[in-house]
């Protein structure tokens, strides 16, 4: 790895507030990247709090393995998506204190020229966050037309989707779609010249970053997993990016909380739903100004928060 910083945590201050990290409790931090959250749970849990970090990226949990050994046996490193967790042996019986999700990419993995996450920069045209499932450059070489225009529709909430699906398709067939450069100059050429031409390209490369990962399905399965093993009074944080994510993240946090499930239409409630948790933000909490101006990044970040009900959690 480089010697610059692997990433810089967003809404450190903010998530640890909302964590209220304690010894003796245990963590999950599912989406581990640098470890710059993970180490702060450490920190504030001294001096027996315990860390379990997931990440789908190797590579991140190389580096977070290396950030961290210094808290010896209270940290545990799995290499596997969090979507998964069901399926983890190692994590069959675990429960948690207190969860973080931190979502999408880390600033290595999108400053990793070879990894093809950046249309700054030409590479590969990658873009998977681990070594398992499909490249980029496949997908764009395969998908149906339609499915091509879904997912830039859907994920980049692109204006000129067909447009520019329609690009690919042709281009695919003169020659494969291999590179970062290319696939920049194919969504150039397809949107009308304005100054508004990198949004699009930053949207469509935003797009199919989320197809090739399937990152909505993973977030949707991940929370659910997580949030059924969460003791009482835990808390889950959730930092999302782009409003698709979010959006998601604000449904799942509703209907945990809502204590009605029945239509609208009926007059009375039928229904035996018990509200699961609490939500501790009714707004997202975003970066501060000064956050922004020392990590961009940072810039879109959305922070929400529940904890889960002690009556739920002590049926579980
Ligand atoms: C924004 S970074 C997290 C940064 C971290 N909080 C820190 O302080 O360095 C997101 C990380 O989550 C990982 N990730 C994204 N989706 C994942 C998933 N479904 N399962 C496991 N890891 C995932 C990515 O590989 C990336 O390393």
């Amino acid at each position: 790895m480089p010697e610059r910083r692997f990433h810089e945590p967003v809404l450190l201050t903010e998530t640890i507030a909302m964590l209220r990290p304690v010894t003796g409790k245990t963590y999950l931090d599912a989406t581990l990247g640098g470890g710059g959250h993970a180490e702060a749970i450490l920190e504030a849990s001294a001096p027996a709090g315990r860390l379990v970090g997931l990440d789908r990226d190797p590579q991140a949990i190389q580096f977070a393995g290396q950030r961290l050994a210094r808290f010896g046996d209270r940290v545990e490193l799995l290499n596997t998506n969090f979507a998964e967790i069901d399926r983890t042996s190692r994590l069959e019986q675990a429960h948690f204190d207190g969860a973080l999700l931190d979502l999408g990419v880390s600033s290595a993995q999108v400053d990793d020229v070879v990894r093809g996450f950046s249309y700054r920069q030409d590479a590969p045209l990658d873009m998977r966050m681990g070594p398992r499932g499909e490249p980029a450059r496949e997908l764009l070489s395969r998908a149906a037309p339609s499915t091509l225009e879904q997912i830039i529709r859907d994920y980049g909430e692109e204006r000129h989707a067909r447009r520019i699906a329609k690009a690919i398709v042709r281009e695919r067939e003169r020659e494969p779609i291999n590179t970062t450069n290319r696939l920049r100059a194919i969504v150039e050429s397809a949107v009308p010249a304005s100054s508004h031409q990198l949004k699009s390209v930053a949207r469509v490369f935003q797009a199919i970053r989320i197809a090739v990962n399937d990152e909505l399905t993973a977030l949707k399965s991940g929370l659910k997993q997580i949030e059924r093993r969460l003791n009482a009074d835990a808390r889950l944080v959730v930092i999302a990016y782009h409003s698709l994510e979010d959006r998601v993240v604000k449904r799942y946090f509703r209907e945990l909380a809502a204590d009605c499930e029945c239509p609208p239409d009926l007059p009375v409630c039928r229904c035996d739903k018990v509200s699961e948790a609490d939500v501790l933000t009714p707004r997202p909490i975003r970066p501060t100004e000064a956050e922004v101006a020392a990590n961009p990044r940072a810039r879109s970040a959305r922070l929400r928060a529940i904890e889960r009900r002690r009556q739920v959690a002590d049926q579980t």
